[in-house]
């Protein structure tokens, strides 16, 4: 029996959707798609099924066009072949009485034309340095620094938007309950949201309203799939990654962001935060007066991700600062993940060599905890 005055097992509303828990799992890559068409197969079915007893799952990110893939093996939202191997995902997962949402994906500069023969696009032909795809050819699989990228055109903007909006017209046609936005991580989108990655003169850059135009506008597009209630968006604001450095005034620029998705009705904001044991011992990866801002700005679910155990998940959700957590590298190992968190069960440790690339080994083979069979 699942104890009700648990704070992590009371229902929420999420927009137009009520999650059974605020257990959340957290989008990972594991680079598995089939090939040739970056395809998901019956085993990501398998896999995501396991974690059905997650109150939402958030799939691995999946690129919304050729271009916008960074690494070798995700899967992809754009193609026929593609949008079916979904539809055996949330199939799979719906069967379990699971809800999944979509990662939708473009990598943006963080890419390389071994993957897909062009060079990358990105709001302006900026290398932030530090930034790799993984690619695989005669000499092996390895990561390989991307080159600098190709600014896109004003029209090749909004060509890029009609490719969001289509990868979500894929993601209904395959059943997925809603679809989050790859606003973090130092992607497209958040190139596009950064002053130093976009150097644009156009109305996709300059001021801030310019720089927020881009995912206003997909926001938009896909909310005209979907409902803006069940869209979501994840962002990353003090996490410096591939290329993004931490220079600007995040909080100010991620505020802005907050109010304009509030303004378009998101459903839920999912703020990717550093883990503590990546910031110094006793320090809040997030400013906690970012996190009171942030609740202020946005009406809508509030999700967080990032080196949550079951402790300091009830923690923040006791703040009222968030409503859903999401769990990352606890599900790789741990399938009944929420099933472990409602009964206080050990957490099985995830194995780093099988988390990108590979068959079953590390993806669905590790078991559900002996006292947790149904
Ligand atoms: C193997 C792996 C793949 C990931 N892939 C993605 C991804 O596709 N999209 C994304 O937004 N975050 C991705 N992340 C970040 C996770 O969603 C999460 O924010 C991070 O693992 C921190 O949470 P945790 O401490 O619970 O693992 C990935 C993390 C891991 C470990």
């Amino acid at each position: 029996m699942t104890d009700t005055s648990d704070i992590l097992f009371r229902p929420h509303r999420m927009g137009a959707v009520t999650l059974l828990n605020r257990v959340a799992m957290a989008p990972m890559t594991r680079s598995r798609a089939a090939q040739p068409g970056d395809v998901p197969t019956e085993l990501t079915a398998a896999y995501y099924a396991q974690r059905a007893g997650a109150g939402v799952i958030v799939s691995e990110g999946t690129q919304v066009s050729r271009v916008g893939q960074g690494y070798a093996f995700t899967p992809g939202i754009y193609s026929p072949e593609q949008t079916a191997g979904w539809k055996t995902v949330t199939d799979a997962v719906h069967a379990r009485g699971g809800r999944i949402y979509a990662q939708l994906w473009h990598v943006g500069r963080v890419s390389h034309p071994l993957l897909h023969g062009a060079q990358p696009v990105a709001p302006s032909a900026v290398n932030g340095g530090g930034q790799a795809a993984f690619v695989v050819d005669d000499k092996g699989p390895r990561m390989e620094p991307s080159p600098v990228p190709r600014a896109l055109s004003t029209d090749e903007v909004r060509a890029v938007v009609q490719e969001f909006a289509q990868a979500a017209r894929n993601a209904k046609a395959a059943g997925f309950d809603g679809v989050e936005l790859h606003g973090a991580n130092g992607y497209l989108i958040e190139q596009f949201l950064r002053a130093e990655s976009n150097r644009r003169t156009d109305a996709y850059g300059g001021n801030l309203e310019n720089r927020l135009r881009f995912l206003a506008e997909v926001t938009e597009a896909v909310a005209g799939v979907f409902g803006a209630d069940r869209v979501g968006v994840r962002i990353s604001p003090f996490l410096p990654l591939n290329g993004i450095g931490a220079e600007e005034d995040a909080a100010e620029l991620f505020l802005a962001v907050a109010k304009m998705l509030d303004g378009l009705g998101v459903a839920y904001l999912h703020t990717s935060e550093a883990s503590p044991m990546e910031v110094p011992p006793g320090t809040d990866p997030v400013p906690q007066d970012f996190r009171s801002a942030l609740r202020q700005a946005f009406r809508g679910t509030i999700m967080v991700a990032g080196g949550y155990d079951g402790a300091r998940a009830r923690a923040i959700l006791e703040t009222g600062l968030a409503d859903v957590v999401a769990f990352g590298r606890p599900y790789i190992s741990n399938p009944d993940l929420a099933e472990r968190l409602a009964r206080d069960l050990p957490w099985a440790d995830a194995d780093r060599s099988t988390f990108y690339g590979g068959g079953e080994q590390g993806y669905t083979d590790y078991p559900a905890h002996a006292d947790a069979a149904e």
